[in-house]
């Protein structure tokens, strides 16, 4: 597989080292999107060799490093110690309150130059909206859409994983978190965290009427197709 990904116009992702959590093993995924100006706009990065930084430079001016969820404030670190002139946009809650030690230690001191909101940023709006994801007082995750190659963009709130041979006890976690192939969504903990469904239900419904067909997530395997039925139906337990 290569180390960057074309997934559209103007879109790439690359996948990283996978991270230990609940005792198994995640991938994870970066999302780079060229904006208009050609400055380049990193989503969640990823720790990632010199030949893949090379690569990515030919794409476009490095430029904005963002992260939409606090779960991943912890990426912006090493990026920030070797790119200190790139700008940090974190999640609304870079300040806030977390679930556990491991969600966010420390981070709030990077120099961010911006929190992210439900007013996407002049300096990518021409590419990009953006939209908080309400309801949940432990994860406000903030959702992307770029416009250019219609695709929408989360990081933890959907995650959908292959079935792999020799591994019952994993399959079988996946399946109940919800998070197996051929289905997949909101992980079943995470659903437990949402204490607002019917604020929920309005972000999600402003999601639903982006124009979207591509869904790129942090875990699991993304969407180049009929994304947009498949979102809805990973949301369906907010009518619970
Ligand atoms: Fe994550």
């Amino acid at each position: 597989m290569p180390l960057i990904q074309n997934f559209g116009k103007n879109i790439w992702i690359v996948d990283g080292p996978k991270v230990k959590d609940m005792g198994f093993m995640f991938p994870t995924r970066m999302t780079i999107i060229r904006l208009s100006n050609d400055k380049l706009w990193i989503s969640s990065p990823i720790p990632i060799k010199t030949q893949t930084l090379k690569k990515i430079k030919s794409l476009g001016k490095l430029s904005y490093l963002v992260v939409g969820t606090p779960r991943h404030l912890w990426r912006l670190e090493s990026w920030n110690k070797k790119f200190p002139e790139l700008k940090l946009w974190g999640p609304p809650q870079i300040n806030g309150n977390f679930i556990t030690k491991s969600v966010l230690v420390g981070k709030a001191d990077l120099p961010f130059e911006g929190v992210l909101s439900n007013n996407t940023p002049d300096i990518w709006s021409k590419d990009i909206e953006q939209i908080i994801i309400e309801g949940n007082p432990f994860i406000k995750e903030v959702a992307f859409l770029h416009k250019k190659s219609k695709t929408l963009i989360l990081d933890d709130l959907i995650q959908r994983y292959p079935i792999e041979k020799n591994k019952k006890i994993r399959n079988a976690f996946l399946k109940f978190e919800d998070m197996l192939e051929p289905n997949g969504g909101v992980p079943k903990d995470i659903r437990l965290t949402f204490t607002n469904k019917e604020i929920t239900r309005k972000s999600i419904d402003k999601i639903l009427k982006w124009n979207f067909n591509k869904l790129i997530i942090a875990h699991g395997k993304c969407i180049d197709k009929d994304a947009k039925s498949f979102v809805r139906n990973a949301f369906n337990w907010l009518k619970d």
